[in-house]
């Protein structure tokens, strides 16, 4: 299984301003990570290992700083600058060789799930056409908004309607197969000069080849775009984890429990931490208590 993973972190952030005057939306906290920590995670869990990031060439020494090569996790990770905000699907086009002909997903780098993800791995399997998702939520009209008909057909997405026809939005989680290169660079922007992933879509759904995938509600995607959406996915995660004295989207866990790294490596990122808390968490994890 080699499906590429991009994760896009682009984005002014205006809406959180002045919290994103320096640092960008998906590096600010959620909770005790960095927000991007979470869709890493995410694509770890659905055994992506090979992730190219995408973000603004002032944040991208960041990132690049964060993560660097991904070898201390066993993982492959790149960098590559969207230069001007055009579109998510252009993530595609400035992935082109990283995603080498393979099939491919996305996950937009302030998309936060938790719950069961084996709606992700099977659509991971697929390998043909496209797969997204469908989620309810109370505010359909901030998103892409799938349409279904009573026997579940897709009948329409539209990228943030004043009159949702469903309360369905669309996650920023989607997987591709290899043709996803060639119809991004055969769209058209749209009337605000953006490659629209809503477009992708549909060209997905022309072709009769796109499936989309309810979430139930025991599934959390959480919504990173407010000042207080922002706070009540930290309280989520700090609910949860200080419930379970199980961490979220410990990067360097999930490395170790996919046994991408060994004993011996996850010690040592493990040695190279500084005494807090979640380092003491990693040897937890490290010791088996
Ligand atoms: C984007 C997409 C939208 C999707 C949403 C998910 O919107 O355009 O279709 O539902 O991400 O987070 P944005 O967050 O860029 O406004």
């Amino acid at each position: 299984m080699n499906t590429k993973g991009l994760i896009l972190a682009g984005g002014a952030g205006t809406r959180l301003h002045p919290l994103t005057r320096v640092a960008c939306k998906q590096l600010l906290p959620v909770y005790d990570k960095p927000m991007i920590y979470y869709p890493l995670a995410t694509l770890m869990l659905g055994g992506v290992r090979e992730v190219l990031i995408i973000s603004t060439p002032k944040d991208l020494p960041s990132f690049r700083a964060l993560f660097g090569d991904g070898s201390h996790l066993g993982m492959k990770i790149e960098y590559a600058e969207q230069a001007e905000p055009k579109g998510i699907a252009q993530a595609f086009l400035i992935g082109e060789s990283f995603i080498g002909g393979q099939p491919s997903c996305l996950i937009l780098g302030d998309n936060i799930f938790y719950g069961k993800l084996d709606f992700f791995r099977e659509a991971l399997a697929l390998r043909e056409g496209a797969c997204v998702f469908g989620y309810e939520v109370r505010d359909p009209e901030r998103y892409g908004v799938v349409e279904f008909a009573p026997d579940g057909r897709v009948l329409s997405i539209e990228e943030k309607p004043k009159q949702p026809k469903s309360r369905f939005a669309v996650p920023g989680l989607y997987v591709y197969d290899a043709k996803v290169v060639d119809i991004c660079r055969n769209m058209k922007p749209s009337p605000r000069g953006e490659l629209e992933i809503t477009d992708v879509n549909l060209e997905y759904l022309r072709r009769g080849e796109l499936r989309v995938k309810v979430l139930g509600r025991g599934m959390a995607w959480l919504d990173t775009g407010t000042q207080t959406s922002l706070l009540e996915a930290a309280n989520y995660i700090a609910a949860i984890q200080n419930r379970q004295g199980l961490m979220i989207a410990c990067i360097e866990e999930i490395a170790f429990h996919q046994r991408w790294i060994d004993q011996a490596q996850f010690e040592r990122v493990i040695a190279a931490l500084p005494k807090n808390e979640y380092r003491e968490y990693l040897q937890r994890v490290a010791e088996g208590r």
